[in-house]
């Protein structure tokens, strides 16, 4: 929300294209649904939403270069930000294809808007510098949460000078709140990069999670199911569906029934699965290699 109210002030411009699938908190212009037309303004997605703050935000398809090109075109000099998580997680996990966030980087560029990485869910855990040091490319803002705290509440962004320089106390964009900066929450963050920052942390997390990757793939090959087993670095999702997953589309065609037949199974024996088809399963430094396997056992049992 911050991040958008200081793009919009940067650049004088109301409009923000979002994609369909992508969450990035419950802010009222945030929460729009998917739409169909790539260009058409969306409706709100809950109760109590006006239209007019939801009719700010442009959708477009996650992976889809050309639509974001086309909203550029059908709203010249009207757009603030694209908004984007670079490997998005809130649908599943859907990782970016090739080049899709390179062009966000340069029609932004080009048609001067500002380039936001929600990294909320991907920094510090995907690698250190988050998605944006994978892919090699620099956004204008970047967002933060969840990890930073170490499991306390908090909401950073960042990102250029001259743009950081409009908020308050330098500039007149307003940012403030009670708990801004809390100290228990800073301090929890702080010990959690120290551990992040250590050697080997990284590759730890990713030989766990593929130890996961290999017995749920093994699991699925011997059983019957239609499965995707989409994964990113230490995310993962099982999506019951045997399509392509690339957008909210693709991966809204899954069987949620058998998702939710799956997830009580897995909790009925003790593991806490996320409980929406929509959700990522995050594999922490926590995860012993006889809980993965246990975890491999009991789902190896749920797809039989
Ligand atoms: C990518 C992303 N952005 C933003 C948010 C919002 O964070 P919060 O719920 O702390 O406002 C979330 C929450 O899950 C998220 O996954």
């Amino acid at each position: 929300m911050s991040a958008l109210r200081l793009a919009r002030a940067f650049t004088g411009r109301d409009k923000v294209v979002k994609f369909a699938g992508g969450y990035h908190g419950h802010a009222d212009g945030l929460l729009v649904k998917a739409g169909s037309g790539l260009a058409t303004l969306s409706l709100p997605s809950s109760p109590g939403v006006p239209s007019s703050y939801a009719g700010n935000t442009l959708l477009a398809s996650y992976n889809d270069a050309e639509a974001v090109t086309e909203l550029f075109q059908n709203y010249p000099e009207q757009i603030a930000a694209v908004i984007v998580e670079p490997v998005a997680a809130n649908m599943g996990v859907v990782p970016p294809q090739p080049g899709f966030l390179n062009s966000l980087r340069s029609l932004t560029s080009d048609f001067g808007a500002l380039l936001i990485f929600d990294e909320v869910i991907t920094g510090f855990r995907v690698a250190y510098g988050g998605a944006q040091s994978l892919y090699g490319i620099t956004p204008d803002l970047t967002c933060l949460g969840k990890i930073i705290g170490g499991g306390l509440p908090v909401g950073a962004y960042g990102g250029k000078r001259e743009i950081m320089e409009m908020m308050a106390p330098t500039g007149p964009v307003y940012q403030a709140g009670t708990l801004s900066g809390n100290p228990l929450a800073m301090t929890a963050g702080i010990e959690t990069l120290k551990v992040l920052s250590q050697p080997g942390v990284y590759e730890k997390l990713g030989n766990t999670t593929s130890r996961l990757e290999k017995g749920i793939t093994e699991a699925a090959s011997a059983s019957n199911l239609k499965l995707t087993i989409s994964r990113f670095a230490s995310l993962l999702t099982i999506f019951f569906t045997d399509n392509q997953v690339f957008d909210y589309d693709s991966v809204s065609g899954a069987d949620t029934a058998l998702f939710g037949q799956f997830f009580q199974q897995l909790l009925s024996e003790g593991i806490y699965w996320p409980p929406s088809q929509f959700e990522a399963a995050f594999i922490s430094l926590a995860h012993s290699t006889e809980d993965i396997d246990l975890t491999i056992k009991v789902i190896a049992q749920a797809f039989n």
